[in-house]
């Protein structure tokens, strides 16, 4: 994988405002704890709208529900965003799922892989996880007029050496080298940025349709049988649909619709089991 540069991805961007922040730069860290806390920082600091923080490496890389994002150098893209979002917090899980849009145009787009999400954005090929992303809000929440901000971090795969990889994640995980060769990482970013920036206009102009439209295409959730954890209670039923809010629609056997708004599920594949 090529490795990441500022000035190569400042200089292929086509986006109008991610990225290019008026008055905060964006940066590349060697190596850093973590991306998403390093644009929360920025955020209390002051930093706007389109902010990014890349990585090569992270030394405290953090996933969904408190679990670790493992970021060795030359093994993945580790990437936040500082955004504006709608004020209304209802929103924020449509700015989740957006990402998630975002992340599987982009990387079909600049790495010619088709990856599928796994709700609630999970980046999969074929049943393996190739990449995740991590919404989170700044606390506190709305000190600026009239807006909130989230912080969206994605993690993917780039190039793993299989002997790395600790017993029980191999046969769950998934590289983009691995599956389509090399990969433009400074041209990927930049391709992130500008799905990103589209994802962020369409629901600041209130076309939550569409988003939501493109998360059902690329989902491989959707009319699966799964099983969902959240909190302590576990369903099992079929993926029927998202609702308007973002929840998943789950359909139990007994025929009762339930709609999570958080949590965890996992997808029955060919072979009975549910990964
Ligand atoms: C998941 O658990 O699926 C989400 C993983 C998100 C990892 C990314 S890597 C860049 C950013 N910084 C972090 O600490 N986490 C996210």
């Amino acid at each position: 994988m090529t490795t990441l540069e500022l000035e190569d991805i400042e200089a292929s961007l086509t986006t109008r405002q991610i990225g290019r922040c008026p008055d905060w730069p964006n940066e590349l860290w060697d190596s850093i704890e973590s991306t998403n806390d390093r644009a929360l920082e920025l955020y209390r600091e002051g930093a706007g709208h389109g902010v990014i923080v890349l990585a090569r490496q992270q030394t405290a890389g953090r996933g969904r529900q408190g679990r670790t994002w493992i970021s060795p150098p030359g093994s993945g893209l580790y990437m936040s965003f500082l955004l504006k979002a709608l004020s209304d917090p209802r929103q924020i899980p449509l700015y989740t799922l957006g990402a998630g849009v975002a992340a599987v145009r982009a990387i079909a787009g600049s790495a010619g892989v088709e990856l599928g999400l796994k709700w609630v954005n999970d980046l999969v090929h074929n049943g393996k996880k190739v990449g995740g992303i991590l919404a989170e809000m700044p606390s506190p929440v709305n000190t600026r007029t009239g807006e909130s901000f989230i912080v969206v971090g994605m993690g993917i795969n780039i190039a793993f050496n299989p002997e790395e990889i600790p017993g029980d994640l191999a046969v769950r995980m998934d590289w983009l080298e691995r599956i389509a060769g090399p990969v433009d990482l400074n041209l990927m970013v930049s391709v992130i940025a500008h799905e990103m920036e589209f994802i962020s206009c369409q629901l600041e102009s209130g076309h939550t349709d569409s988003v939501l439209s493109l998360w059902r295409k690329h989902s491989i959730t959707l009319g699966r049988d799964i099983v969902a954890t959240t909190g302590s209670a576990t369903y099992r039923g079929q993926a029927v649909d998202i609702a308007d809010s973002g929840a998943l629609i789950l359909q139990t056997r007994e025929g009762k619709q339930i709609q999570l708004s958080a949590g965890e599920i996992t997808i029955r594949q060919s072979d009975g089991s549910y990964a």
